[in-house]
C-alpha cells in the first residue's frame, strides 16, 4: 500500500523564509508564569506602546487584533443593517465572505487592466462613493490579488471626496514589499484624517501568519466612531511578545523583503514572454497571472499533484502565485512554462 505525502500548502502569501530567529527564541523561552496569569489590563500591553512610539501616535490610536482579519471583522460588525461598504472590483475575498454573512451590501468601483498592470479607477471610486454613500470605504494597497498600489495623489483625491462620517480603511496587509511606499507621508495623512485607519498585519512581512496578530493605526476619531473597547482582560501575551521581538529585527526583515522583491521581479520577467501566461506587475508578495483556457484546465488538473502549492485560483482564468523561496518559485515558473 502506498501512502501519499500530504501537500504543503503555502498559497496564502505567507513569508516562506519564516520569521526572524529572535521570534523563535522568544517563543521557546516564553516564561510559563506569564501564560497562566492575565496581562495587566489592555494598557499593560507591551505591543501597543511600542507601536504607538514607533509610528508617532497616542496609544489610544492603536488597536491590536487577532490578525487584520479580526480588525476588519470588528469594523464589519459595527456596521448597521442599512449601511453599505465600497471597495475595489478585485478584492481580498474575505471582504465578500464576511460582509455577506452579516447581510451588509458590498459595492465595488472599477479596476482596469493596462498591459501588465492593474489600475484603480479613481474617478469611478469617487462616483460610486457619491452614489452609494457607504459607511465604510475599504481600500487595499498593495491590493490582493492584483498586486497594484494606489498612488498617493489618487489616495489624497479620494480622501478629499470622502465625508467625515465615513470610515476609511486602507488595508496595508502587504505593506513592506513596496520600495516606493512613503510611510511618513501616510502617517502625516493619518494625523490629518480623523476617520482614517491603516490596517496592518504581522502575517506577511513579519512571517508570523500562524501567530494571528494584526494592528491598526487610527485617526483621532476612529476609536470614538467605532466605540471600540480593548479586550477587558487583555491580549495574548505570547503573541504580543513574539510580535514585539519581530519589530526589533529590522535588518532581518529588510533582507527577506528584498529577497521577495527580487524573486517577484525575476518571476514576472520569466513569465512575460509566454503566450499562454500573462503575468501582472506586483508590489506585494504575490503575483497574479491570467492563463489561456487550455493552460487553466491543465493547471487545475495538475494542482493536486504538487508537493508544495504556492498557486491558487482566484477567479475566471486568473491565478495568484505566492512568492516564496527561490526553489519553490523556480518550480512553479518551470511548470507554468510547460503548459504552453
Ligand atoms: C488584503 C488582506 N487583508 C487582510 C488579510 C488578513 O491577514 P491576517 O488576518 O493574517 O492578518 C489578508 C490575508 O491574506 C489580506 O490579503
Amino acid at each position: 500500500m502506498t501512502t501519499q505525502t500530504p501537500q504543503i500548502i503555502h498559497d496564502r502569501n505567507e513569508l516562506l523564509q519564516g520569521p526572524a530567529p529572535k521570534c523563535i527564541e522568544t517563543l521557546r523561552n516564553f516564561p510559563i508564569e506569564k501564560v497562566f496569569s492575565y496581562p495587566d489590563g489592555y494598557y499593560g500591553s507591551v505591543l501597543v506602546p511600542e507601536l504607538a512610539k514607533r509610528y508617532g501616535v497616542a496609544p489610544q490610536q492603536v488597536i491590536i487584533s487577532y490578525g487584520a482579519e479580526n480588525l476588519l471583522e470588528t469594523v464589519f460588525k459595527w456596521l448597521r443593517d442599512d449601511d453599505c461598504v465600497l471597495t475595489q472590483q478585485h478584492h481580498y475575498r474575505f471582504y465578500t465572505f464576511a460582509l455577506k454573512h452579516l447581510g451588509i451590501p458590498l459595492h465595488t468601483f472599477a479596476m482596469r487592466e493596462e498591459g501588465h498592470d492593474f489600475v484603480f479607477d479613481v474617478d469611478d471610486c469617487i462616483a460610486q462613493y457619491k452614489k452609494h454613500k457607504p459607511r465604510l470605504l475599504l481600500l487595499t494597497s498593495p491590493n490582493n490579488p492584483t498586486g497594484n498600489v494606489l498612488a498617493l495623489e489618487d489616495f489624497k483625491r479620494i480622501l478629499a471626496a470622502v465625508e467625515p462620517h465615513t470610515l476609511v480603511i486602507m488595508d496595508e496587509a502587504y505593506w513592506g514589499f513596496d520600495h516606493t511606499y512613503n510611510e511618513q507621508i501616510m502617517l502625516d495623512l493619518l494625523h490629518q484624517t480623523p476617520n482614517l485607519v491603516l490596517a496592518r498585519t504581522f502575517s506577511k512581512y513579519y512571517g508570523l501568519a500562524g501567530l494571528r496578530m494584526g494592528y491598526a493605526l487610527c485617526g483621532t476619531n476612529v476609536v470614538n466612531m467605532l466605540k471600540y473597547q480593548p479586550p477587558f482582560l487583555g491580549f495574548c501575551r505570547v503573541a504580543e511578545a513574539v510580535a514585539l521581538a519581530a519589530l526589533g529585527e529590522g535588518d532581518y526583515y529588510a533582507g527577506t523583503a528584498q529577497q521577495v522583491i527580487d524573486e517577484r521581479g525575476r518571476m514576472v520577467e520569466a513569465l512575460k514572454g509566454l503566450a499562454h501566461v500573462h503575468p501582472y506587475n506586483s508590489r506585494a508578495n504575490m503575483i497574479l497571472v491570467k492563463l489561456t483556457p487550455e493552460a487553466d484546465a491543465a493547471m487545475t488538473e495538475a494542482l493536486p499533484t504538487f508537493p508544495v502549492v504556492t498557486i491558487r485560483k482566484d477567479h475566471g482564468l486568473y491565478w495568484r502565485i505566492s512568492v516564496g523561496t527561490k526553489d519553490v518559485n523556480d518550480a512553479i515558473v518551470a511548470f507554468l512554462k510547460t503548459l504552453g
